[in-house]
């Protein structure tokens, strides 16, 4: 006969239906994505998921399981920090922070595919990432540094650019 699923012991379901920002933040210590509002408003707790810029309080684990998930604890490579995170330094566009780890993996997410975006593309994609210190303006700039830093790195066969 047919083997059923074991049914999960309900530590394991409790777990299993948790939002993924929880289970980042509180089971993995992964702390780099923010817990603002948990309700879908402020985009603090955005992660990247198969690609996709994804509102990790709203999303619940058991969504995630075989997905691909990055943290703004993964955005750095091997060769160093990821260019919207230098060109965030270089530009002043964080202040307190909070919203910055959101706004990174939204901002990676259009990076990756737009090579050039205009000055629209970039608010379009940052529009539900909210800042209450910046007045957004540094943070544009940043990204749009950092698409011009990553055109150059690629012309340079992926070798690190030093920001200095
Ligand atoms: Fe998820 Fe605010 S914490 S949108
Ligand atoms: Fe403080 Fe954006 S830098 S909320």
């Amino acid at each position: 006969p047919p083997r059923s699923t074991p049914k999960p012991s309900s530590a394991a379901s409790d777990v299993y239906k948790r939002q993924l920002l929880e289970t980042l933040r509180y089971v993995l210590a992964l702390t780099g994505s923010k817990q603002g509002c948990d309700k879908g408003d402020c985009g603090a707790c955005t992660v990247i998921l198969d690609g996709a810029p994804t509102l990790a309080c709203l999303t619940p684990v058991w969504e995630a399981e075989g997905s691909a998930v990055t943290t703004v604890e993964g955005l750095a490579g091997p060769e160093g920090p990821h260019p919207l995170q230098d060109e965030f330094d270089l530009n002043g566009a964080a202040q307190c922070g909070f919203c910055t780890p959101g706004i990174l993996c939204s901002a990676a997410v259009l990076l990756d595919k737009t090579s050039n975006p205009t000055r629209l593309e970039i608010q379009e994609a940052l529009a539900g990432n909210l800042c209450r210190c910046t007045g957004y303006a540094k943070i544009y700039d940043a990204v749009e540094a950092a698409a011009i830093r990553m055109e150059e790195r690629k012309e340079r066969g992926g070798q690190s650019v030093d920001p200095t």
